[in-house]
């Protein structure tokens, strides 16, 4: 059948150079913020997935143009609050949580009411942690449940807020700053450590008037609103995120050698290599360069097989959040056992990638334990799947799609998994890539 993907068999050696698409953060990122600058934004290497595609079949529901030329796209910036659109047009994030969040911040000051839809995945997640902090701004919204479908009207009396984020979540402190664009005077977010792919922006790329202090275990962030900027030019540079799975892929694969070109290596993204450095996993980072405030650098990999098991030091939960999945077969098979705390927010994802993942281990004869919050996972450096394994009903999230991939292809085993669609939401050309590096994918 179309939509499923069979693998029976482990890759072959294989020392490969590629790239991969763009950053799915950065990407939604650029898009959004292009639209609200004055003229003209070009960018370059947009990634171009289903995400990406709702945010821009959304954005020019609300009015904003924007075109495909050959090697970028271009944004026809209509400055703050610039949108022009009908009342109560109905738009669609599809899978996308980052931009159905983000995007409720641009809407704060619109005058027509907005109705907000997303896939089954999408409208299962939780919508309050922004409706929260954007009604103290002044927004309004109409939910049930907090969960979309939602309706969406902003306020031309929006207030300034002080707000303290403590979930350690990025689109939560994004949909504010980006909220803060509108209001008239200082926003103030304290917020737990997250990716900081919007701050940088701000920053580097639109002259935002933004002040970050860092504490010790908070950053505060002011932004003094209602400054228009100019368009700009951006080159997204490759998602961490994606690399991820084929960084995983040549550590616990024999005698192989990958590397990657081009990726970004920001510090609030990168708790997956320091994890996997600390696991004994031989990766490099060479050829690192500033784009933009942004870190990008090329990545090293090799086959490793002296892996040993990780405490994760709860600090890096926020770096890796996107990762888990992926990290966590790497600790199936390190010697020793591994052990995560504070991972609430992974039952909050595209899936409960918690209780996925542990359902996952327990499948392929891995000892694992699991409560609200942890896992502790007993590795086996000799773990080898010898059994049948179908993978299916995991609300098409196409992280535990390419994770299962990464297990067949290194642990062995005949695995049935369907969704193969998912990888459209941040990565649609993975299975080109596996094949490129040898898979044998039917
Ligand atoms: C994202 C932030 C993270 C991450 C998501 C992308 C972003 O979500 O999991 O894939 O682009 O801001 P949270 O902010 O909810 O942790």
């Amino acid at each position: 059948m179309k939509n499923i993907v069979r693998i029976n068999s482990k890759i072959n050696p294989y020392n490969k150079i590629i790239e991969i698409p763009g950053d799915k953060s950065i990407s939604i990122r650029c898009m959004l913020l292009a639209s609200q600058a004055i003229g003209i934004s070009r960018i370059f290497n947009l990634l171009k997935s289903g995400d990406v595609n709702n945010t821009i079949k959304s954005l020019k529901k609300l009015g904003i143009k924007i075109y495909n030329k050959e090697n970028y796209t271009e944004v026809i910036g209509v400055g703050l609050n610039g949108f022009n659109f009908k009342n109560n047009i109905t738009i669609d994030a599809g899978n996308s949580g980052t931009f159905a969040r983000l995007v409720c911040g641009l809407l704060a000051k619109t005058n027509k009411s907005v109705k907000m839809v997303g896939d089954d995945s999408l409208s299962n997640r939780d919508f309050s942690r922004i409706i929260h902090p954007l009604r103290l701004f002044g927004v309004n919204f109409k939910t049930k449940n907090n969960k979309l479908p939602m309706h969406i009207l902003g306020s031309n009396y929006l207030k300034p807020i002080i707000y303290k984020e403590k979930l350690g979540s990025a689109q939560v402190k994004s949909a504010i700053m980006i909220a803060s664009l509108n209001t008239p005077g200082v926003t103030k977010i304290i917020s737990v450590p997250s990716r900081n792919h919007t701050e940088i922006m701000f920053k580097s790329c639109l002259n935002i008037p933004i002040r970050i202090n860092k504490k010790k275990k908070v950053e505060e962030i002011k932004i003094k609103g209602q400054n228009n900027y100019k368009s700009f030019d951006y080159k997204i540079p490759g998602d961490i995120s994606s690399a991820a799975f084929l960084i995983v892929l040549t550590i616990l694969s024999k005698n192989s050698k990958l590397l990657i070109k081009n990726v970004n290596v920001n510090e609030t993204r990168s708790g997956i290599i320091i994890l996997l450095k600390k696991m004994n996993a031989k990766i490099k980072i060479s050829n690192k360069k500033n784009y933009k405030g942004e870190k990008v650098a090329d990545i090293q990999i090799a086959s490793s097989s002296k892996l040993k098991a990780i405490n994760c030091p709860k600090e890096l939960n926020t770096k890796t959040i996107d990762e888990f999945l992926i990290l966590f077969l790497v600790c199936a098979k390190a010697k020793g056992v591994s052990k995560f705390v504070s991972l609430g927010e992974l039952r909050q994802k595209e899936s409960d990638r918690l209780k996925i993942a542990s359902n996952f281990l327990k499948s392929i004869g891995v000892n694992i334990r699991e409560n609200k919050s942890a896992l502790k996972i007993y590795g086996n450096p000799q773990l080898e799947i010898k059994k049948k394994i179908t993978i299916k009903n995991f609300l098409k999230d196409h992280r535990v799609f390419m994770m299962s991939c990464i297990a067949a292809l290194t642990l062995g085993g005949h695995f049935t998994i369907y969704d193969k669609d998912s990888i459209n939401s941040s990565f649609p050309n993975f299975i080109k890539i596996l094949k490129k590096l040898g898979a044998r994918i039917i």
